[in-house]
């Protein structure tokens, strides 16, 4: 049954195929090339396939445009978790008509999770004519092949696969920055929220060897990387070939980065275990990413969360009481089929009992293909959108008071990128995740630094520089 959770298959890509695509990507190379530009939607997810996109593209000699016009190949890395993801899709590249016609030598590729859902590539192709190259998720490692072929003028389309889903080991990765990166632990999603298409578009759950995942961190650090975000659409769920659990795969990794983090985290399944794991460690951040998505009991079963009200409010507690700094965010959809008003209310009263740092608020979408968009009692978009604002605001004043309660306080920072007004304002982030504003001359990116905050805003704080 494509629901059941099988753990002991052979999931990885045989060598010979990664051998395959390389011989291409040199072929390709060796006959000139030119720029790329890449639009990446969606989650981490996509945006760390965009990165094994990127590196194969180079590998072939392309480089990064400066902007999307002088590109001679543009691709698209799409979503479609949310109706709003998939229209900004068809609207950009529907955009690119005008420019085709220019330049009729560019090549425009659509991939990821919406061309791998049902009739979705079939209506991309009869609205964007010009389009010549498709693929979806499963067909990621194929890309080298598929250039091939449209650069021959050839007209694409590769969305078949099997849902199981493979892993592909050893695909070149050109990562922005080089202070942080994102590490792929596991694959899928075996969970059938009853509104989510994830699981349609992203095949079973299949994890990495854990030897595959520390060979890969390991280079990262050598390479300099401070610190690494490891990716799952349920990282409770990591199952190796040959035993290791996510705790495990924790403990394995200490130390071997100054800072590590993870996405996401199912509530389901959060185990003591973790949470000690997580505690006693000095390498995992004290953040967490929990989505909790309803506070009503009956919600969250037709949502098939597997938890309840209490269990979340339970392990919110447990955190809080393992560590008092940690940062929480979570997402909450609004307005699912049959909720009630006193549904809602309890969604809002969940947010104000969890204090959460941080939520990203959705207006429930219908997928189409998954349980809920069958379901009775939809809910007009104006109800929706009402309890939406609602529940924004009650987020809004949390945020903010939580922020102000970090005054005067003093946090290491893992400085990022620098802000867009001056090379001497920097953004770091604490440990619990929180953005902090600062000036520092001297300060790169990558650097830590001590910071005493002396202001908060919406949703950051401002900070000044300690001099040790
Ligand atoms: N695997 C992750 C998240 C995947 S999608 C998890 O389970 O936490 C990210 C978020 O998008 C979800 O947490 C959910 O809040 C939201 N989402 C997914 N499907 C949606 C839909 N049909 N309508 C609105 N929001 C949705
Ligand atoms: Fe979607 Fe649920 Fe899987 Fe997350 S756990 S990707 S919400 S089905
Ligand atoms: Fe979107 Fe695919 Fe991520 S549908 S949210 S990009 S897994």
């Amino acid at each position: 049954m494509a629901e059941a959770q099988d753990h002991n298959r052979e999931t990885r890509l045989p060598e010979a195929e990664i051998e395959r695509q390389r011989g291409i990507m040199d072929q390709i190379a060796a006959n000139g090339v030119g720029k790329y530009w890449i639009n990446t939607y969606g989650c981490q997810m996509n945006v760390r396939d965009s990165q094994t996109l990127a590196g194969m593209l180079e590998g072939m000699g392309y480089e990064k445009a400066a902007e999307q016009r002088q590109a001679d190949l543009i691709l698209f890395n799409t979503c479609c978790v949310r109706e709003n993801a998939e229209r900004r899709v068809f609207g950009n590249v529907g955009h690119l008509q005008a420019l085709k016609k220019e330049r009729p030598n560019l090549i425009v590729g659509v991939c990821g999770c919406m061309m791998q859902q049902d009739g979705s590539a079939e209506r991309l192709l009869s609205s964007a004519p010009f389009v010549s190259l498709v693929f979806g998720t499963h067909n990621l490692y194929r890309f080298p092949e598929l250039l091939q072929g449209a650069l021959k003028g050839e007209r694409l389309v590769a969305i078949e696969g099997d849902p199981q889903g493979v892993i592909a080991e050893g695909l070149p990765a050109q990562r922005e920055g080089n202070s942080r990166a994102f590490v792929n632990i596991m694959f899928g999603c075996n969970n059938f929220c009853s509104y989510c298409i994830v699981p349609f578009v992203r095949g079973r759950e299949r994890s990495r060897a854990m030897g595959d995942i520390l060979r890969e961190i390991e280079g990262l650090s050598a390479q300099g990387i401070k610190e690494v975000t490891l990716l799952g659409q349920n990282v409770n769920s990591y199952a190796p070939e040959g035993g290791g659990s996510f705790p495990k795969l924790l403990k394995s990794l200490e130390g071997l980065v100054p800072r590590l983090r993870f996405m996401t985290s199912h509530p389901k399944d959060l185990s003591d275990e973790l949470i000690e794991a997580m505690a006693s460690s000095k390498t995992v951040c004290p953040q967490l990413h929990l989505p909790v998505q309803a506070g009503s009991n009956a919600i969250l079963q037709a949502m098939n969360r597997g938890y309840t009200r209490e269990k979340y409010l339970g392990l919110v507690e447990k955190l809080r009481d393992a560590m008092p700094e940690i940062g929480l965010s979570t997402d909450f959809i609004a307005g699912f089929p049959g909720e009630t008003e006193s549904d809602f209310a309890q969604t809002l009263d969940l947010c104000a009992k969890s204090r959460f740092d941080s939520a990203f608020t959705f207006i429930y979408s219908r997928r189409s293909g998954t349980k809920a968009a069958k379901m009775e009692g939809q809910i007009p978009s104006e109800i929706q959108h009402e309890r939406l604002s609602r529940l924004i605001a009650l987020q809004e004043g949390i945020t903010a008071e939580k922020l102000r309660a970090m005054e005067g306080k003093e946090y290491e920072l893992l400085i990022e990128e620098p802000s867009r007004r001056s090379k001497q304002d920097f953004m770091g982030r604490t440990g619990s995740g929180i953005a902090v504003n600062l000036h520092g001359e001297g300060l790169r990116p990558g650097d830590f630094a001590r910071a005493k905050m002396v202001a908060s805003g919406a949703n950051t704080l401002r900070g000044e520089l300690i001099s040790e």
